[in-house]
């Protein structure tokens, strides 16, 4: 479905993600981490950008998401939003900093609006942290939910693997998507979960899934910057397709500076005062 020049340059709300998947017209999320790539990606066009904990594995070098504070979620976010006019501006909560008591929930996320400008926080499960997304919500903060690998739960996973193939996992994971969606969730990631599955809960929901490994059913998509342009050059799912070789391309550039510099070739006489 084609948008006009307006729609383009409107700014991107939660009521018009609803209205998006309503008029069937497919959303894209994609991370960001910093102010510049931020500015790239919202004059591009993406409708939403998610400051994602997986900062923690691209950003930080870290073999889980689970080291990543909330104070550096929010710094992350920051940097984001002064980088971002047009797209929604999501920033996922930390492991530890809403699990388990509804009030921390709550301070989490209102840390997080209050000194980062983000616009609304994604957090990870269901029935589980029904109680912290009610209280989250009660305070006028956007919630959008994820479901199927939730990979703060990796130590209870034990893999990456794809999620909800077997029958009660995929029941829990249509239930929990039902429960977000009453509770006033505007929408729910839903990752590395079988394509059929996920077009099922998409047909269930009048709230947009966003769906990373789990098919084109999804009203939307969502992939890691650094993953789709090829910077994470050592992990490459099923599900990612790259758009660009960005690896490559900077280490040329790098080695081809390192020579320059080495050679006495920069810089050159152009190139200085
Ligand atoms: O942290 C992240 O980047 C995410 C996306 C993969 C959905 O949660």
């Amino acid at each position: 479905m084609s948008t006009n020049t307006t729609d383009n340059q409107r700014k991107v709300t939660t009521s018009r993600l609803l209205d998006m998947k309503r008029r069937n017209e497919k959303i894209a999320m994609l991370t960001a981490y910093d102010y510049s790539m931020a500015k790239l990606i919202d004059q591009a066009g993406m409708d939403v950008i998610l400051i994602g904990d997986s900062a923690s594995n691209v950003m930080a070098g870290n073999a889980t998401t689970l080291p990543m504070t909330l104070d550096q979620m929010i710094y992350h976010a920051q940097c984001v939003v002064r980088g971002t006019n047009r797209a929604l501006v999501v920033a996922d909560l930390p492991f530890g900093s809403y699990q388990g008591n509804p009030m921390v929930a709550l301070e989490s996320a209102v840390r997080m609006l209050k000194e980062s400008g983000a616009e609304a926080v994604k957090i990870e499960g269901g029935s589980e942290i029904r109680e912290s997304i009610e209280r989250i919500l009660s305070a006028g903060i956007p919630v959008m939910g994820h479901l199927g690998l939730t990979p703060q739960s990796i130590n209870k996973f034990g893999t990456y693997g794809v999620r909800a193939k077997e029958d009660a996992e995929a029941e829990k994971l249509i239930n929990d998507a039902k429960m977000l969606e009453e509770l006033g969730c505007f929408a729910v990631v839903l990752e590395k979960i079988p394509a059929a599955l996920a077009a099922k809960v998409t047909a269930a929901l009048s709230i947009p899934t966003i769906g990373i490994g789990a098919g084109s059913g999804c009203d939307g998509q969502v992939l890691v910057m650094h993953d789709m342009l090829g910077i994470n050059e050592g992990f490459s799912p099923k599900f990612l397709r790259r758009y660009a070789d960005l690896a490559p391309v900077i280490d040329s550039a790098v080695k081809n500076y390192i020579k320059d510099v080495k050679d006495g070739d920069f810089p050159n006489a152009n190139e200085q005062y």
